[in-house]
């Protein structure tokens, strides 16, 4: 590939745009806000009817602790939830697994088994709430745990909402929380698309991610383009297996970075949604209106956050969610201040959603719907980044398949390139970044109090997890397990099973365990 254009973000922003640099078709490309091809937006009325659900991204330590943070959020006004899991549970292994040691509850919530599931949902109505969690790999089995805790509120899962990140190919691409290969890994997201289409018909599938491979280094072309193509991978998959499209796809959704790039993140934003719409009609022939539409959750950009000077990330953060909100984002998270130093405190995770509603109520920006239609900038940007994530698409399938490409590590070498020219920008000053490389204040910065995740908590939590053991029918368990192993091996939907191991208190790690047993481990090649 040549490299991204010079420029920051490889995008070569002209000093003065006018209408010549609009295209002549310029009211088809827009359309009207919530139709074909959604340029605008996916609701004709967007925010003027209802603001964006703001979704705080929390979780650490134990599930008592965490869902004191979920209620005291929710207390402070947060309109979705967002669950942060640990990494060993992001990789399948219990707390007491060798693999966990030191790990536990650090980036997120220790979960192991339904006992530490009802603990994190206790007193919070899960038929009333929208709940995102950040799981991969055991996608599955954390959403079927929060399934069954559901029920056992009483809840109708038909009612249920929320959405898995179940984002597998962006693990091997920028992330790395993968367990099994590629191939099994897919059969089980396609599994999860049609058990949800039959079992929880509001629930959002997959949450096709961008964010991270941002977070890597990419430009917003590179963000969109491989996050397009995965999702390209995700409906092939799904289709092989025998779905059909309009069944599964209105439940896709995706997820991007918000950067203070503001202009480009805009036109980012409108070109994710015009790209995705035709390639959803024209590639896949899908009919059904909400199949077409791009629906997305945003994060402002972590990595452009700085430990210097901290409390300067705030005036970042809100040109980052102006960012979101100028382009269309469906739901939101805005980071705390602190977070390039360590996990928020109570106080800044609350100013963090403060910021939103700020926004939301006191800006003028909720009163009408994409107002930067018609600018000779954006709408030039927006048409300059659809084009070029459109050669790059072509360029990841010109590798036969999304998943051929990343095994190629194709993806990933491209991201590397932008994010070494990035650091090399930074470096020699060519790119400011105030208090970094400018505005820098010697040493006389005031010192900075942490959150710190009590270390005993590991402690704790492996003997919970020894008591929840202790507490389970062997015999039922040991079926339960065999019949999960058994599905895997054939062809049968392996979340009915699954479902019906973890009722049987099998743990995290163990139906893991016991899928890896069929499908193998993934271990990445010589490429990447
Ligand atoms: N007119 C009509 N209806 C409207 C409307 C309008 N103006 N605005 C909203 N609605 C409706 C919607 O259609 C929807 O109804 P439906 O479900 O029946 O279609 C309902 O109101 C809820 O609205 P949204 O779907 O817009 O908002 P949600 O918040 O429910 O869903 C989402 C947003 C993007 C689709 C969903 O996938 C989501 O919530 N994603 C969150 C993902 C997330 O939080 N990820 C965290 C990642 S952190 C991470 O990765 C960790 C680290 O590594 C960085």
């Amino acid at each position: 590939m040549q490299p991204p254009p010079q420029g920051r973000d490889g995008i070569g922003i002209r000093p003065v745009y006018g209408p010549d640099d609009t295209a002549k078709d310029l009211p088809e490309r827009l359309g009207e806000p919530g139709s074909f091809p959604y340029t605008r937006g996916v609701h004709p009325t967007m925010y003027t009817s209802r603001p964006w659900t703001m979704r705080q991204y929390a979780g650490f330590a134990s599930a008592a602790e965490s869902n004191r943070r979920y209620r005291d959020l929710l207390a402070a006004g947060t309109t979705g939830l967002s669950v942060a899991f640990d990494l060993p549970t992001q990789m399948g292994y219990d707390s007491d697994a060798p693999e966990a040691l030191g790990e536990v509850g650090k980036v997120g919530v220790a979960i192991d088994s339904l006992a530490d599931m009802r603990v994190l949902f206790a007193d919070i109505p899960l038929e009333e709430v929208s709940t995102s969690m950040t799981i991969n790999a055991p996608a599955a089995v954390l959403l079927l745990l929060y399934q069954l805790v559901a029920e056992e509120q009483g809840a109708d899962p038909a009612a249920l909402r929320g959405t898995i990140q179940n984002d597998i190919l962006k693990e091997y691409i920028a992330r790395g929380t993968y367990i099994f290969p590629p191939a099994p890994s897919l059969r089980l997201v396609s599994d999860t698309f049609a058990y949800c289409a039959a079992e929880l018909p509001q629930w959002n599938t997959i949450s096709i991610s961008g964010y991270h491979m941002a977070e890597a280094g990419a430009t917003p072309a590179q963000e969109l383009a491989f996050t397009l193509a995965d999702g390209i991978e995700y409906v092939e998959c799904a289709l092989a297996a025998g779905l059909e499209v309009d069944a599964f796809a209105p439940r896709l959704s995706f997820f991007f970075v918000a950067r203070s790039t503001l202009l480009a993140e805009v036109a980012k934003f409108r070109a994710a949604r015009r790209l995705w719409a035709h390639i959803m009609r024209d590639r896949f022939g899908a009919k059904d209106p909400r199949s077409l539409k791009l629906r997305f959750h945003t994060q402002t950009a972590g990595v452009e956050l700085t430990a210097q000077q901290p409390e300067v990330n705030l005036a970042r953060v809100t040109i980052q969610a102006l960012a979101a909100v100028f382009g269309g984002t469906q739901s939101l998270h805005t980071n705390a201040y602190d977070e390039a130093i360590a996990l928020p405190t109570d106080a800044s995770a609350r100013l963090a959603l403060r910021t939103q509603q700020v926004i939301a109520a006191e800006t003028d920006l909720t009163d009408t719907v994409d107002p930067f239609a018609g600018s000779y900038a954006v709408e030039a940007l927006t048409d300059a980044i659809e084009a070029e994530a459109l050669q790059l698409i072509d360029a990841v399938f010109a590798h036969g398949s999304a998943v051929a490409a990343i095994e190629e590590g194709f993806q990933k070498g491209e991201i590397e390139r932008s994010a070494y020219e990035t650091a090399k920008r930074i470096d020699s000053g060519e790119q400011t970044v105030v208090g970094v490389n400018a505005y820098t204040l010697n040493g006389a910065e005031a010192p900075y109090q942490p959150l710190k995740v009590d270390a005993a908590i590991e402690a704790a939590q492996v003997a919970r997890l020894a008591s929840h053991r202790e507490g389970r029918d062997a015999g039922t368990l040991e079926s339960a397990l065999a019949g999960l192993k058994s599905a895997a091996a054939g062809t049968d939907n392996v979340l009915y099973p699954l479902k019906a191991a973890l009722a049987a208190g099998a743990t995290v790690g163990e139906v893991c365990a016991a899928l890896a047993a069929e499908w193998g481990r993934y271990v990445p090649t010589d490429n990447w």
